[in-house]
């Protein structure tokens, strides 16, 4: 039986939107999951590590308090902005989608529980800071939001690779079956866990940017330790961007080597652009005011991410080429749900940078207050 036999059916009922446009959607909303993803995975980490040098410094323990408030809120965000690039993903890849999910059904459907244990223990630290057995829960709570990007990369994975699962599912057909025999597996979900150490470092940065005013010695110390997390982070991203990168099957290397323009593109500036934020992340020490460099940085970072997701598309639509074809989808456009569909996204993107402004403006006057 060959692998095309065994991939579902494409939907009966025509796609609501131009294939182009769900993409976009697809990739403009997996863009806002996974800036939130790293935030607040990178704030786990890097809260982490304060609480274990809380001793030190009240300057450590201070940053504990408030990364560690902050990550109820942006579990809250991550978990929001998974929905939207879910519905795509469903919408343009149910086929395989559905399929792996079936394969990994009693992890895939954990997600959600272990979800709430974490959510719960993540607010627990929100709230009794003092408490001994915070550090603990914290811990706790970040393992098991590590285990859910697992499962991620593994169904992200899984569903690119329809010629494994009749094997699979005749080995084992009750839904625990984990995508191991992929090789860039673990180099895959170590990237994005990279990703999100440096996002979180980046995000330390910036409180202290957003402090400078108020708290000046608080500012400079949250900058440096932050940037220093950062630069850290990315350098070893370069070795485990490199090990995924030859991890993957030779001729889907050779897509970020040239052939392909997309993905090309975002391998090398995604490389020069990690030195450079080293560069600015470095120098930042040596700064009286070193708040351009973090802008930079977060500038460059920002811009890696959005092509870095490019070329994962990019390398998923490789590997399903034999199967997905986009141009036998049927579409019969809803113009008019589409239409409030964009207005009211958009209007609420708009409202979602609005409470950020005010949530950390309010922080801010809390602290100022304090
Ligand atoms: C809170 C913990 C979460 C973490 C740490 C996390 C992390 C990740 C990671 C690492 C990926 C990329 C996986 C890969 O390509 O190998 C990803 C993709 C994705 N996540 Fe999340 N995620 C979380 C929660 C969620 C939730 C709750 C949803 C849905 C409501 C969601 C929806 C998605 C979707 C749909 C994709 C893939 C989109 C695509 O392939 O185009 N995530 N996530």
């Amino acid at each position: 039986m060959n692998a095309q036999s065994v991939i579902p059916a494409v939907d009966a009922m025509p796609l609501p939107a131009p294939y182009w446009l769900l993409k976009t959607l697809l990739i403009v909303t997996l863009i806002l999951h996974l800036i939130a993803m790293n935030m607040m995975l990178g704030g786990v980490f890097m809260a982490f590590a304060a609480k274990i040098k809380s001793n030190k410094s009240e300057h450590f323990k201070k940053l504990f308090g408030d990364l560690s408030k902050k990550i109820p809120t942006l579990v809250a965000a991550t978990v929001t902005l998974g929905v939207a690039p879910l519905l795509f993903l469903q919408v343009i890849y149910g086929q395989f989608f559905y399929t792996s999910s079936v394969l990994m059904g009693w992890f895939w459907f954990s997600v959600v529980v272990i979800l709430i244990f974490a959510y719960y223990g993540f607010y627990y630290v929100a709230i009794k800071q003092e408490t001994p057995s915070v550090k603990w829960i914290f811990f706790f709570s970040g393992i098991l939001i590590l285990l859910i990007g697992f499962f991620l990369s593994n169904n992200m994975t899984l569903m690119l690779e329809p010629s494994k699962w009749l094997a699979m599912y005749k080995k084992n057909p009750d839904g625990v079956n984990l995508n191991f025999s992929h090789a860039p597996l673990i180099p895959r979900y170590l990237h994005f866990l990279i990703a999100a150490s440096a996002v979180g470092g980046l995000f330390t940065a910036i409180l202290g940017v957003i402090k400078w005013d108020s708290d000046r010695e608080y500012s400079h110390f949250l900058i440096n330790a932050g940037s220093k997390w950062f630069w850290v982070s990315t350098l070893l991203q370069i070795v485990i961007g490199f090990v995924f990168l030859f991890s993957l099957p030779k001729d889907k290397t050779m897509l970020f080597m040239g052939g392909n323009a997309v993905a090309t593109i975002s391998f090398v500036v995604g490389l020069l652009g990690a030195v450079a934020t080293i560069y600015f992340a470095v120098k930042v020490p040596k700064k009286s005011d070193p708040r351009k460099s973090v802008v930079w940085t977060a500038s460059v970072t920002g811009l890696i991410i959005i092509l870095m997701i490019l070329g994962r598309d990019v390398l998923r639509n490789e590997y399903l080429k034999l199967y997905f074809k986009p141009e036998n989808f049927v579409v019969s456009t809803q113009w008019t749900v589409m239409i409030l569909f964009l207005i009211l996204f958009i209007a609420g993107i708009a409202l979602w940078l609005l409470m950020m402004k005010k949530y950390f403006s309010a922080k801010q006057t809390a602290n100022e207050a304090d």
